[in-house]
């Protein structure tokens, strides 16, 4: 795969095969890339929080919430849940300014999930958690402040990438077979 394609394959799964779970040792590679990433001045205030453990994994689902364009659809399905986690957070003793390093995160979570893809595998970022609860289930130290959570699995949906249209939407949505589609805007509308 080259690394267009890989970008193309790199989407935002929400449903994904069970029976595959995921090894510590693969999350572990994921969280090697992003460590290697670009980070403000260097300073590297990342810490990442590794969940393959199949209660643990159900705890931390428990407190995300997915696709709020769809609120009529329960996604992922029931079963076709995450099997990890890695949960981005940012080490307050290292540096305690949460706005500066948000972009240090963003960048964190693509090298994650194209990490991911690489290896068969894929994700979701999910911004929208409940923070006490999620707190509480990794029993996270006051210095750990969570960032983002970036769900993995074995992607077992379908996902297509169309354009914008003239109407100008870009929410996602899906057909009656549950394929997902996600409209991008045109090169030509993007470059200035
Ligand atoms: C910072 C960030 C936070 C996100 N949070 C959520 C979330 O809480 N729940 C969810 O279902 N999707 C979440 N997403 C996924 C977006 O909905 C998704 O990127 C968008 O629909 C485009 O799909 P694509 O990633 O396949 O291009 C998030 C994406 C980003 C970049």
């Amino acid at each position: 795969m080259n690394f267009k394609e890989l970008v193309k394959k790199n989407r935002s799964y929400r449903g994904f095969d069970h029976t595959r779970k995921v090894t510590e040792e693969e999350l572990r590679e994921m969280a090697d890339c992003a460590r290697l990433a670009a980070s403000s001045v260097n300073i590297q205030p990342l810490k990442y929080v590794l969940v393959w453990d199949e209660e643990e994994a159900a705890k931390v689902q428990a407190v995300t919430r997915w696709a709020r364009n769809l609120p009529e659809i329960t996604l992922p399905h029931p079963g076709k849940e995450p099997t990890a986690f890695i949960v981005i957070c940012q080490d307050l003793e290292i540096h305690d300014n949460k706005q500066r390093f948000v972009r240090d995160v963003g960048i964190a979570a693509q090298t994650i999930l194209l990490a991911a893809v690489s290896m068969g595998l894929g994700g979701c970022m999910i911004g929208n958690y409940n923070r006490e609860q999620l707190i509480d289930v990794l029993h996270l130290r006051a210095n750990l402040e969570p960032m983002l959570v970036v769900a993995i699995g074995k992607p077992d949906e379908e996902i297509v990438l169309t354009e914008v249209g003239d109407d100008g939407r870009t929410e996602y949505y899906r057909d009656e077979k549950d394929v997902h589609y996600v409209p991008k805007r045109a090169l030509q509308d993007v470059i200035l």
